[in-house]
Formats: C-alpha cells, sequence, structure tokens
C-alpha cells in the first residue's frame, strides 16, 4: 500500500503506547506499511524498552510467519517531565520525528486525585507530550482518544462534537475528554486527527487479546461462577442468577484488528488527516446477545435470567453478591450506548468496514478467552541481555 504522509527515511511517525493491545497491533500494521516508525515505551522491572518490543515483534513474526522490520525503540514514561528524555533523546527525535500518534493511556476506571491515574498519563502526559511536539518541531498530532467522551449522552453523537455539557461517567472518560480538548486547542500544530474508539475487544480472525475488560470481566465472572457452581452438592435447581437488563440495550463492541487497520491507514493518507473519526460498529450487539453468549460458554442457560434493567436484586445469593461487587466498576456502562455517528470514518476508508459484531462473532471471541484462560505473555526471546520474557 502506497503512504503519501511519510516521503523519506528521516520522516519518522512516534507512536506511543505501543506494548498495549491496541498498540501492537498498531506497531505490526504500521511496519507493515513500511512507515518509519520510532516508539516511546516504558521499561518494566524485568524488561527494559527494547527487550519489550523485541518480544511483541518476535510473536508477531511467528504468527505472520514474516520479518518485520525495527522501529527506533526510545525509553520513556509520558508523566515524567520532558518524558524522561535524555538531551540526546530528544535530538534525535527532533531530527527524525514529523507526526505522532498518541495511543498511551491509563484505562483505570477508578477515581483518585489528578496526580494519581488516569489523570496522571492521560491529561499531564498529554500535555507533556504536546509540549515535547513543540519543542520538537512536530506538527502533526494524531491521537487515540474514546467515542465515551460523550459520557452519558443519549441520542445520536456526532464525530464534530466533544464538549457539550454532559455528564462524565468516570474520571477516566473526564481525563480523555480533558485531553482531547488540550490537543484541539494547541494552536502550533498543523494538523490534529482524532480517532474515538469504542469498546474494543480482540482479534476478529482469530479472538487474541492481551486484555480483559469490559465484556470480558462479565465472561470472565461468569466463567468463575459456572465452575463455582459445578463444584456445589446437588442439582442445583433452585438456584438463580439474576441479571438486572432488558437485553435491549445496545453495545458498540470493535475488533482491535480493525480498529489499528483504520487507523494505521488513516495515518498514511494525508488527505484524510485533521478530521474526527468515530470507529464504532455499523451495528452494535444488544445484552440479550451478550446474555446469550455468556450463558452458552459457561454452560449456565438454565438458572440465569435478565430480569429488568430497573430491578433492584432482593437477598443476592453468593454468587449474585460476587458478580455484581467486581463488576461494580463497569457500572456507568451497564446501560444502552448511545448512537454514534460514523459518517466521516465510513468516507474515509469505505474498503474498512468493521467486521459484523454478531452472535458468531461474540461466540468466537469469548471462547478464545477462555482458552487463553484470561491471561496473555509473549515468548520469551534471546536477546544481549539473556533470555527475557
Ligand atoms: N480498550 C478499550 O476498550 C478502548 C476503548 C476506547 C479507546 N481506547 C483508547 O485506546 C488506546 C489504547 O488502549 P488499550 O486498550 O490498547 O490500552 P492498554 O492495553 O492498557 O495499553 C495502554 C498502553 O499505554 C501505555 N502507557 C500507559 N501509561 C503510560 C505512561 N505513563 N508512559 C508511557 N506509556 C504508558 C502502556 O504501557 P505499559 O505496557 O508500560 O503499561 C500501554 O502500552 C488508549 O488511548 C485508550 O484510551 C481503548
Amino acid at each position: 500500500m502506497s503512504t503519501d504522509s511519510f516521503n523519506n527515511d528521516s520522516d519518522f511517525l512516534l507512536l506511543t503506547g505501543c506494548t498495549g493491545l491496541l498498540g501492537r497491533y498498531l506497531l505490526k500494521d504500521l511496519l507493515q506499511l513500511e512507515i518509519p516508525l520510532a516508539v516511546l515505551v516504558r521499561p518494566t522491572r524485568r524488561q527494559s524498552a527494547s527487550d519489550r518490543v523485541e518480544n511483541m515483534l518476535a510473536s508477531w513474526e511467528q504468527q505472520l510467519k514474516q520479518q518485520l522490520p525495527r522501529p527506533h525503540v526510545i525509553e520513556s514514561d509520558l508523566s515524567e517531565e520532558s518524558l524522561g528524555l535524555s538531551t540526546e533523546a530528544e535530538e534525535w527525535v527532533k531530527t527524525h520525528c514529523s507526526s505522532v500518534l498518541h495511543n498511551a493511556a491509563s484505562l483505570s476506571f477508578v477515581s483518585g486525585p489528578r496526580d494519581a491515574e488516569p489523570w496522571k498519563t492521560n491529561l499531564t502526559g498529554t500535555e507533556n507530550l504536546l509540549k515535547f511536539c513543540r519543542d520538537t518541531e512536530i506538527r502533526n498530532f494524531h491521537h487515540v482518544s474514546t467515542a465515551y467522551v460523550c459520557g452519558a449522552r443519549q441520542g445520536t453523537i456526532y464525530e464534530n462534537e466533544l464538549d457539550e455539557g454532559q455528564t462524565l461517567s468516570n474520571d477516566y472518560e473526564w481525563s480523555k475528554l480533558e485531553a482531547e480538548k488540550l490537543i484541539r486547542s494547541a494552536e502550533f500544530l498543523d494538523s490534529q486527527t482524532i480517532y474515538r474508539p469504542s469498546i474494543i475487544v480482540g482479534d476478529s480472525e482469530n479472538g487474541f487479546t492481551t486484555t480483559f475488560h469490559g465484556f470480558y470481566a462479565a465472561l470472565q465472572l461468569a466463567y468463575v461462577v459456572s465452575k463455582g457452581l459445578k463444584q456445589l452438592p446437588g442439582d442445583h435447581q433452585d438456584l438463580q442468577f439474576r441479571v438486572t437488563l432488558d437485553g435491549t440495550e445496545d453495545k458498540n463492541l470493535v475488533p482491535v484488528d480493525w480498529v489499528s487497520s483504520f487507523i494505521s491507514y488513516t495515518v498514511s493518507q494525508q488527505q484524510l488527516h485533521n478530521q474526527t473519526y468515530h470507529l464504532t460498529p455499523q451495528n452494535p450487539v444488544t445484552t440479550q446477545t451478550i446474555m446469550n453468549v455468556l450463558t452458552s460458554v459457561n454452560n449456565t442457560g438454565d438458572f440465569t435470567q435478565l430480569v429488568g434493567a430497573e430491578t433492584h436484586v432482593e437477598n443476592p445469593n453468593e454468587f449474585e453478591r460476587m458478580f455484581y461487587e467486581n463488576m461494580q466498576v463497569y457500572s456507568s456502562y451497564w446501560k444502552n450506548d448511545p448512537q454514534f455517528d460514523t459518517s466521516n470514518t465510513r468516507e474515509a476508508a469505505p474498503h474498512l468496514p468493521c467486521p459484523s459484531m454478531d452472535e458468531d462473532m461474540m461466540m468466537m471471541l469469548a471462547k478464545a478467552a477462555v482458552d487463553m484462560e484470561f491471561r496473555w505473555r509473549d515468548l520469551p526471546v534471546r536477546t544481549e541481555a539473556g533470555i527475557t520474557g
């Protein structure tokens, strides 16, 4: 595929958050598009930034049966001043990078003070990155936001809308809204391209995922409950598992591979920049479909029932109590989604429609997560520092 945004070898794109779920797909897709890439990566206690990237690429190469080019790896924490970069690293970026794709974020839904997550990375980190772009003369900013900057609004949400005085459901949404506003107000930028995915789930081809939030958290809890039930003596005739939903609520789930291919394509096509894109499915799934999948995968259909969104579960049994306590963090999403207008997205890439998020797709995603036992680690690889992973 031809790219018109990156014309020579010293025209690098600087990517943040490449070690996350979406980031690892962006890393692979952008490298496959032959876009010269530099990545800002945090080291962990056990691994250097370079080793983390090497491990991920080794996994991709094994899966794709194809070698990939290597990005320029820079160790960095966005929440630190100057992103924690040495003067040398900053000079390198100034010489080589013309654009940034800011994908890193904290997905913590827990409320905290402004110097804690999710504010520390999502707002202070974005502020630090913007200042860094101004200092290093990076003028093209691509930003991964979220469709849920619309907060608790209902009805149709348009791509050109942002702050409509809406109530935000949690600090994560709030920090993402503030970050998007900050980017839009950065006058030194030549272009600001905003991508707003809804709820990201695994790969539409094979169900692969590295994180297990939202839908997966509900699936995992149902899985644990069903295992607990199998160990109970008796036939569990009286048991009930009451779910406080109508079944008609819409949820907007999108597969990670599609989100990444849309973003990578758009980054590569200059005429598509300076726009906002809702990355949401053509048809949302209903909570009834999600329930069908959860009960079918876990074999809990006999005693699970949707009892209506307005119902309060009286005298919850031990399984219901465990489920609701653990799902508390997602309580603001336990409702109908609004309708996301996707005019810009459909017009920009008619050849890249979102795969159909139907019951078969949801079953495949759920089975893959159960097969993975709700965890993932890259394969260890041999580097100069020894075996890592
Ligand atoms: N997942 C969803 O359902 C969803 C929906 C809508 C929008 N989004 C947006 O999509 C983007 C990617 O999300 P994801 O699901 O791929 O998240 P993820 O798997 O949790 O990955 C987050 C990435 O950000 C990096 N990061 C976090 N804090 C950082 C810091 N202070 N300095 C440097 N790097 C930092 C993480 O690095 P480490 O590996 O070092 O932790 C990781 O690479 C985010 O902007 C998110 O807001 C996600």
